[in-house]
C-alpha cells in the first residue's frame, strides 16, 4: 500500500467529528494535514477549530487548557485565545498580545457534522459543503429522518487511501458487480464535473428477486460531490436513505473516513432512535461501503489507468476535475 502519489494537502472542506462528539465547554484533540489541532465548543455553542499549540510558549491547548464563555484559556500561563485564534487577554499584563495569533480555520456544522475548510495558503471557502437533506431540492430536511449519529456511522482512523479514490466510485460501473455483489452493471444518467461541486446520478439494483425484470427492481442513486472530502447521496426505489461521505487526510500518508446513513422516517414516528428494520437496513450499507474500503485500502493508484472505452469519460472528467483542489498541481 504505497503512499498515494495525490496530494493529500487538498484544498475543500473535509470533516472532522460528528457534531454531538463536542459538547458545550469541551476541548477536543485531533490531528488533520499533518497539523496537530484542537475543536472547542464556546459557551454559545459556536464551535472553534485551532492548531494545538498556543502562540506564547508552545503549550498544547488539548492538554489541560479549558473553555471559559468563548475563550480558550490556555493550562500554563492562563493566556486567553478567541475563536479566531486571536489573543484576547493576558492575565498579569494589562493588554493582550494584538500580534500573535493562533492559526484558526473556518469552521461549518451541518449534516450532524463538522467540517473545516483547509486551504494550505489560508484561502477563504468558496464553495459550500452540500447539505445532505436540502442539497436535492426536493424540500425535505431533517426532520423527515432518523438520526444518523450515533446509530448508523462508520469511522476508521488512518487508512492509507486517498479522498480521490471513494469519489472514482461514483463513475466506476464495472466494480458494482465485483464489489457490491449487484445483479446488474448500472447506468449513468448525470456525471457533471463542471463546477467544485459535481453531480453524479446512476440508476441500480442490489437484490435480485426471481421473476422481476431489471426494470421492475429500478432504483437509482444521487451524488453531490463537494470538493474532494464530502458525498452526499440520496436513494430513490429503496428504502429512503442519505448518505455522508467523508475522507479526512490525517498525513502525508492516510485519511480518515466516516460515513453517515439516515432512514427515512416511518410516518407519525417522532423516536430518536431509528426502529430495528431501519437499523438493520443502514447496516447494509454501511456493509456496502466498507467493501469499498477494503478495496480502497490496499489500492495503488493508478495513472495512468487502463481503461477501457467505457470508463474512460467518466474517469477522466473526474480526473481532470480533482486537479483543481491540488494546490502543487496549480501552482506546477
Ligand atoms: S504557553 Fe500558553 S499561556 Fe504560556
Ligand atoms: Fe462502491
Amino acid at each position: 500500500m504505497p503512499k498515494p502519489p495525490l496530494s493529500m494537502k487538498p484544498t475543500g472542506w473535509f470533516q472532522v467529528a460528528w457534531s454531538a462528539e463536542i459538547a458545550v465547554g469541551a476541548v477536543h484533540r485531533m490531528t488533520y494535514f499533518g497539523r496537530e489541532m484542537v475543536a472547542w465548543r464556546a459557551q454559545s455553542g459556536e464551535l472553534a477549530v485551532m492548531d494545538a499549540h498556543c502562540e506564547h510558549l508552545g503549550a498544547h491547548l488539548g492538554h489541560g487548557g479549558h473553555v471559559e464563555g468563548d475563550r480558550i484559556v490556555c493550562p500554563f500561563h492562563g493566556w486567553e485565545w478567541n475563536r479566531d485564534g486571536r489573543n484576547v487577554c493576558i492575565p498579569y499584563e494589562k493588554r493582550p498580545n494584538p500580534l500573535r495569533r493562533i492559526r484558526s480555520y473556518p469552521v461549518t456544522e451541518r449534516n450532524e457534522a463538522v467540517y473545516i475548510w483547509h486551504d494550505i495558503d489560508g484561502g477563504a471557502p468558496y464553495f459550500d459543503v452540500p447539505d445532505v437533506f436540502g442539497g436535492f431540492g426536493d424540500g425535505s430536511s431533517a426532520r423527515d429522518y432518523y438520526p444518523g449519529f450515533p446509530y448508523s456511522t462508520l469511522y476508521r482512523e488512518r487508512l492509507q487511501l486517498h479522498p480521490q479514490y471513494v469519489l472514482e466510485n461514483g463513475v466506476d460501473f464495472a466494480h458494482f458487480k465485483y464489489v457490491h455483489k449487484t445483479p446488474f452493471v448500472p447506468k449513468f444518467t448525470r456525471q457533471e464535473f463542471e463546477e467544485p461541486i459535481s453531480y453524479v446520478d446512476f440508476t441500480i439494483a442490489f437484490d435480485e428477486i426471481p421473476g422481476m425484470s431489471a426494470d421492475d427492481m429500478a432504483s437509482g442513486v444521487q451524488a453531490i460531490n463537494g470538493g474532494l472530502g464530502v458525498a452526499v447521496t440520496k436513494s430513490w426505489g429503496m428504502i429512503d436513505n442519505r448518505t455522508v461521505s467523508a475522507v479526512t487526510p490525517v498525513d502525508d500518508e492516510t485519511c480518515d473516513v466516516r460515513f453517515t446513513v439516515f432512514i427515512g422516517r416511518q410516518p407519525g414516528d417522532q423516536s430518536d432512535e431509528p426502529p430495528r428494520t431501519a437499523k438493520a437496513f443502514s447496516q447494509a450499507i454501511i456493509d456496502q461501503f466498507l467493501a469499498d474500503i477494503h478495496i480502497w485500502s490496499h489500492q495503488r493508484y493508478s495513472d495512468p489507468p487502463a481503461l477501457v472505452r467505457a470508463e474512460y469519460e467518466g474517469f477522466i472528467a473526474l480526473r481532470r476535475w480533482a486537479t483543481q483542489f491540488y494546490p502543487e498541481e496549480i501552482r506546477a
